[in-house]
């Protein structure tokens, strides 16, 4: 596929959408925009703000969450969108949306979603990418469950993330001297 230009001289190259919720990002999610850097030149994560699911995360927070991951990656671009995705995808230079697709459960969803979105929008094609064999059972709403129950989720997202999520968890003072963890 031929490249693009933006601007006047600045060619940017093939570049792709990498969509979703991130609440909060995994390394499931890193390990996709990993390996999408290895087939486009650029990947847009995009955050959806998606209030009617009502996120743990702030959008703010979730995009302060990917772009502290990524802040040493010159391309990696992290932004929100809000609506349709492929009303954000037509206002890129993106010639794809990724996904990653972590088992067959997955797939009936992701792929009434990518048709939709082609129904939406001829141009708007997507590329389905397997989860590496380690994050195939990480997914962003079990590590939100087995933090709040105090499990580990150490090396299954970000440092920052697990330091996030718990402060998001921490019990009130007075609950925690209920329970005598303060004496
Ligand atoms: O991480 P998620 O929650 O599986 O991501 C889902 C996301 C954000 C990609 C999807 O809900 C989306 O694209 N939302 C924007 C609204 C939209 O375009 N909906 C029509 C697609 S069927």
């Amino acid at each position: 596929m031929a490249k693009r230009k933006k601007g006047e001289n600045e060619t940017v190259g093939k570049v792709a959408i990498y969509p979703g919720s991130f609440d909060p990002i995994t390394y499931g999610h890193i390990d996709i925009v990993e390996r999408t850097l290895e087939i486009f030149d650029k990947v847009i994560v995009a955050i959806a703000e998606n209030e009617e699911k009502r996120p743990l995360f702030s959008v703010e927070e979730r995009v302060q969450l990917v772009r502290a991951f990524f802040k040493d990656a010159p391309k990696v671009m992290v932004d929100s969108f809000k609506g349709l995705l492929v009303d954000y995808v037509a206002k890129t230079n993106a010639v794809v949306i990724v996904r990653g697709l972590r088992a067959t459960s997955d797939f009936e969803y992701e792929f009434h979603m990518a048709s939709m979105n082609r129904s939406l929008n001829t141009h708007v094609d997507t590329l389905f990418m397997m989860t590496s064999k380690d994050y195939f059972f990480v997914s962003s709403r079990t590590i939100k469950e087995v933090a709040r129950l105090g499990g580990a989720v150490e090396g299954l997202v970000p440092d920052l993330v697990v330091r996030r999520l718990k402060e998001k968890f921490k019990l009130p003072v007075t609950k925690r001297k209920q329970l005598g963890w303060d004496d």
